[in-house]
Formats: structure tokens, C-alpha cells, sequence
């Protein structure tokens, strides 16, 4: 993962450089670090441990001089501990050449022998560093010829951004399987991990592809393939904006995000239902490819791999074609059986996941077509699919995935009603009352999230148990995934989620007095499974805290605690049983002190294996 920026121009590197890796904290928080060149010229380094805003202590206690020319990083480990030596920029010994690295080289450890063969002194346990010392031994007064030969070296992915101090004039940049875009300034350039990171200096862009490297002096960019064919890159210039994400009053951007979901459904029904009438901009598939297709493959990971595993309901039941669900890990690496009669559904809120691109480039290399569900509006995702539907979730801050989770929700129920009726798999009677329904869920959030203090208290009340059960049934089996995935994210306290008809089958040896088990038991036809379930449980002692329907009388004779959300039809539940669990687990991570929005361990944006 790993955020990395670089300034090359006339004005000051350093301020420019730590706005601009604000920006890209969300790819990791554990350290991070500046280089710049001052005018003897020596390579000036700066680093720390922890987020950003140490960073920026340090640099006022430590100030470095005015630079024209700089590298800076935010770290998510991958090797090595998270401190002060493991941060980036890493140098040679001769301190000439400084090196930001976001991927993984997967031959260090045979390189790392090699170079301390060559005398390499090395400070740090990270791969990065052998890219400065292999650089360095490489080095015989030419920069370009040094990092060429270098990178021929290098096996694994990295996007790497390397200045020297014999070179005031040269920002290098290279890429293989993790983003770098170049931003072209006027009489100033940049190199990025991320469009947004220079959106506000500059919109036009070169998305730098894998296998290419370029140079950058304050007034040109030159960009080559590995072997030194001059390429004329494309120039593309950004026309999106990035909302600026402020709190707005809440205690963390998490909650704001909770609360945020009903506008965001409801944009997204305004904009892609008007009047009732299904608008799948973006879509691109026409009707007769969506006629022919005889397999749905989904492909994510984490809360976007949730919201797939709901979209397989959704699909199934509203346009009867066989779909399947994979993380994306395991699909790139399974021999997945895909072909031209093969939709594939790729969801991703960062639309920068490593594994789900590198699943996406292996289903169009079979001949599929990827059509993405994207919240961030020109990522590589989107880039790379045949198709892009947007979900203008606005931009998620928070680590944990919430309101991004109920737009993909949403985008599959718009897509099974085109493909409902592209297909005609249902009768218009039921089409127009799902429409219906669907456009009355923003309505129903708002009156769910007033129960917002009954919930502290119940989350409260269970804070204390060491490991909890998330059960579920049916197309509720992925709302009690999310929910387990949701707590231990933020409270690190150790969650399962069970299709509850399995719970019989490992996982009821758990269940004593010490464990708090969250059942979503709602008014559908699997309803009365789950009550005998619950009552399994409490035959064990378990503690039971049943989501549940509005008005079921029942379920407070089985349940510790009942939470209950507004009636709506089986099939559109998900949308709403998952708002309690975005709250209780929120709330439990706040009773324990925990840092909400930047978790530990975790990134928002997975761009590494
Ligand atoms: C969600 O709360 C997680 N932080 C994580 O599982 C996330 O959903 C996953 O990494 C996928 O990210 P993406 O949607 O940006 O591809």
C-alpha cells in the first residue's frame, strides 16, 4: 500500500509535499517521511512513526531547508515494524540517492545478500531499501542508466519516485502493478500514487502505465518503456472535483458517514430512477450481451466482496441467472472458468484494491466483460472495466466502509432491475412495486437512525464481551458477515459471522455466558429457523441481541436485547438490518477508546497483495 508524492518546480517542496500526502493517508498511517535536496546540494531526510501529524512535529522541530525537489511517503508496513528507521524515503549509505517505494519487491531478500556482498550497509528490515542501494551500486554519474538497470532487477510490484543529490534537476519515476500518476504543473510537475493527492494544484494527468518510467525536470516529463522506447503518454485532464470531507459536528468521520447514507441513497435513486424510469448510465453492456450472458462472476474484497455476496441474492432472485462470488485474491489465482458468456461484477469503493484489479485484468485477458461498481469517480478500476456505474457515495474517510457498503447494495438492486427486465425474468407488477419500495428506504433510515441512542446503550451494555457472533440466514447471511466484520475492524475484538444453519455444525462451541451473539432474525420465511437457532443459543447461556422486525411480538421472549428495524419486503432487507450493526460496532469501538476512523493495522485502500 503506501502513499507517495513528488515535487519538482520552483517553489517549496516540503509544504507542498505534506498537503499533498494528507491527501494520501488513507493508503496507510504507521509512518512516514520527506526528502528533499537542499542547495549544497545534500540530501536532507526527515521521518516518524505514527500518522502524519508527527511528521509535521518533527519538521517544526527539525525544519529542512527551502527545495525546489522532494519525495515523500506514508507508510503501511508490509516489511518490517512500523518506526522510524522502517519509514521511507530510504538512502544509499553514501546518503546520494533517496528512494519512496509503494508495492512489494518480491526478490529483496536475494537481493539484500547480494548488495551486502557489495559492502550495502542496511538500517532498515524493508524491501525498499535495497532499491536505494542497488541504485547506488548501479550509479556511475548517470541517474537514468542507474535506476534503468536497477528496476531490470526488480521482480514484484512498485511504483517508485527516486532523487539524487547529484541531480537538483531529475525527479525519476517508475511503475509495475502499483499506480503512479504525473501531474503536470506550470513550471512544475508532480508524481502521486492518486489523482486526488494533486487535484487541487493541478488537473492534468499522465497515468503512467506498467513498464514505463518517466523523468521529470520543473519544465518537461519524458516517459520510456523499461527497455527505452520513447512513448508520447496520454494527457488527460480531470474534470471530477473532490468534495472536501469535513465532520461536520460528528465525533468521527465513521458516524458521519452512518448518517450520511440516507442523502446517499437517495441521490442515487434520483439520479438513477427518475420518475421511476431505470438509468444505468455507465453500464455500456448492451441489452442483447446482458440477453446472452449465462454467468454473473463477482469479484471484491472485504465490505465490497459483503456487498457482492448480497448482489448474488439480489441477481438470483430478481433476474434468475446463476451468479457466483469470489474475493478477489482467490479468483486471480484459482483458474476461474470465465469466458465471453461471463459478466464480471467488480465492486470496489477505492476502485484502487490490488487483488480485485488484478482480478479484473485476468477475467478480460479470458475474454469477459467487467463491468465495475465504483464510488471513486477515475480510479484504475475504472479505467479498466468495460463498464463503470458510479455509486457518488461522496468520499469515505472512515477506514470502516459504511455508506459505500449500502450504495453497492443499492447499484445491485438497480442492476437486478435491468437485468430483471432486460430479461423479462419477473412480471412489471413486481418490478414497479420493488421500484416503490426501493424509493421509500432513504425515507426509512432516517426514523432507523433516531434509535441511535437505544443503541449506544445496548452496544455499551455488551462492550465487555471478549469475542462475539454475527448469525444470519439466507440474504441476511451477508448482513451478519459485514456486521462481524464491521466490529472487529474498530473494536479489534474477536467476531464471527455464521450462516446461522451452520452455527450447529463448529461454532455453537463457543457459545457460553461470556459471548454476546447478534442475531438477524427479521419477519421473512427463514424466521422461524433462526428463532429455534436462537434459542440454541440460550440454551448455552449466550447473550442474544436480535435484529428484528417493527412489531414482531415474539422475539423479545427469546432475545437479551431487540433492536428493530421498519417492515419491508425479504429481498430488501440487507439495506436496513445492516444500519444497527454499523452503530453497535461503532459505538463498542468508542466505549473502548479506540481510534475510529484510522484503525489500527488497517488502510482504506488495499493497493499490495
Ligand atoms: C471495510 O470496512 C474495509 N476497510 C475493507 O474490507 C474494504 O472494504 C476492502 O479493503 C475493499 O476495499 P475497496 O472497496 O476499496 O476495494
Amino acid at each position: 500500500m503506501c502513499g507517495i508524492i513528488g515535487y519538482i518546480g520552483s517553489r517549496d517542496a516540503t509544504p507542498i509535499l505534506l498537503e499533498s500526502l494528507k491527501k494520501l493517508e488513507y493508503r496507510g498511517y504507521d509512518s512516514s517521511g520527506v526528502a528533499v535536496l537542499d542547495h549544497h546540494p545534500h540530501l536532507i531526510v526527515r521521518k516518524s512513526k505514527g500518522k502524519i501529524k508527527n511528521l509535521e512535529e518533527l519538521l517544526c522541530t527539525k525544519p529542512v531547508p527551502f527545495s525546489n525537489l522532494g519525495v515523500s511517503h506514508t507508510r503501511w508496513a508490509t516489511h518490517g515494524l512500523p518506526c522510524d528507521e522502517n519509514a521511507h524515503p530510504h538512502t544509499d549509505n553514501a546518503h546520494r540517492i533517496a528512494v519512496v517505494h509503494n508495492g512489494i519487491i518480491e526478490n529483496y531478500a536475494q537481493l539484500k545478500e547480494k548488495l551486502k556482498r557489495q559492502d550495502c550497509h542496511f538500517v532498515s528490515q524493508t524491501d525498499t531499501e535495497v532499491i536505494a542501494h542497488l541504485i547506488s551500486v548501479l550509479y556511475k554519474g548517470d541517474l537514468k542508466t542507474a535506476v534503468y538497470k536497477a528496476i531490470a532487477q526488480l521482480k514484484g510490484a512498485f511504483a517508485i519516485g527516486v532523487i539524487s543529490k547529484d541531480h537538483p534537476d531529475l525527479l525519476v519515476a517508475a511503475r509495475v502493478g502499483s499506480p503512479l500518476i504525473i501531474g503536470l504543473g506550470d513550471k512544475e510537475n508532480y508524481i502521486a500514487s492518486d489523482v486526488p493527492a494533486i487535484l487541487d494544484r493541478t488537473r492534468r494527468v499522465i497515468y503512467l502505465k506498467d513498464g514505463q518510467v518517466a523523468f521529470l525536470s520543473k519544465d518537461k516529463v519524458e516517459v520510456f518503456t523499461f527497455e527505452g522506447k520513447k512513448v508520447t503518454p496520454k494527457i488527460d485532464t480531470v474534470s471530477f472535483s473532490i468534495g472536501s470531507a469535513q465532520k461536520d459536528g460528528y465525533d468521527h468521520f465513521m458516524l458521519k458517514e452512518i448518517h450520511e447514507q440516507p442523502q446517499v441513497l437517495s441521490a442515487m435513486l434520483k439520479y438513477r430512477l427518475p420518475k421511476g424510469k431505470l438509468k444505468l448510465e455507465g453500464l455500456t453492456v448492451s441489452d442483447e450481451i446482458l440477453n446472452s450472458i449465462k454467468k454473473i462472476t463477482i469479484v471484491a474484497c472485504g465490505t465490497a466482496y459483503h456487498a457482492g455476496l448480497v448482489g448474488k441474492y439480489i441477481i438470483e432472485d430478481m433476474a434468475r441467472l446463476m451468479t457466483e462470488v469470489d474475493t478477489s485474491s482467490e479468483f486471480r489465482y484459482r483458474k476461474p472458468i470465465v469466458d465471453k458468456n461471463t459478466l464480471i461484477i467488480a465492486v470496489s469503493q477505492s476502485g484502487e484494491t490490488a487483488d480485485t484489479l488484478a482480478a479484473v485484468r485476468e477475467a478480460k485477458a479470458q475474454g469477459a466483460k467487467v463491468v465495475s461498481i465504483c464510488n471513486v469517480i477515475g480510479s484504475s478500476l475504472a479505467r479498466e472495466s468495460d463498464g463503470v456505474l458510479y455509486t457518488h457515495a461522496g468520499p469515505e474517510i472512515g477506514v470502516a466502509s459504511t455508506k459505500a457498503y449500502t450504495a453497492q447494495l443499492m447499484m445491485f438492486y438497480l442492476l437486478g432491475l435491468k437485468l430483471a427486465h432486460t430479461r423479462h425474468a419477473v412480471t412489471p407488477a413486481r418490478l414497479k412495486r420493488l421500484v416503490k419500495d426501493l424509493q421509500n428506504i432513504p425515507y426509512l433510515y432516517k426514523g432507523l437512525l433516531k434509535k441511535r441512542s437505544m443503541i449506544l446503550k445496548i452496544a455499551e451494555a455488551n462492550s465487555h464481551f471478549g469475542c462475539f457472533l454475527y448469525l444470519g440466514r439466507n440474504i441476511n447471511y451477508p448482513t451478519a458477515l459485514e456486521g462481524a466484520l464491521k466490529l472487529k475492524e474498530i473494536s479489534y475484538i474477536p467476531a464471527e459471522g455464521y450462516a446461522a444453519g451452520e452455527m450447529k455444525h463448529g461454532p455453537i462451541a463457543l457459545i457460553d455466558e461470556y459471548r454476546a451473539v447478534v442475531c438477524v432474525a427479521l419477519q421473512s420465511h427463514v424466521y422461524e429457523k433462526m428463532i429455534s437457532n436462537i434459542q440454541e443459543i440460550r440454551a448455552r447461556k449466550g447473550n442474544v441481541i436480535a435484529i428484528a422486525t417493527e412489531g414482531d411480538k415474539e422475539i423479545a421472549h427469546h432475545a437479551h436485547y431487540v433492536i428493530d428495524i421498519p417492515a419491508v419486503e425479504e429481498l430488501l432487507t440487507p439495506l436496513l438490518a445492516i444500519i444497527p450493526l454499523q452503530l453497535i460496532a461503532y459505538y463498542i469501538a468508542v466505549k473502548r477508546g479506540n481510534d475510529v476512523d484510522q484503525p489500527r493495522n488497517l488502510a482504506k485502500s488495499v493497493t499490495v497483495e
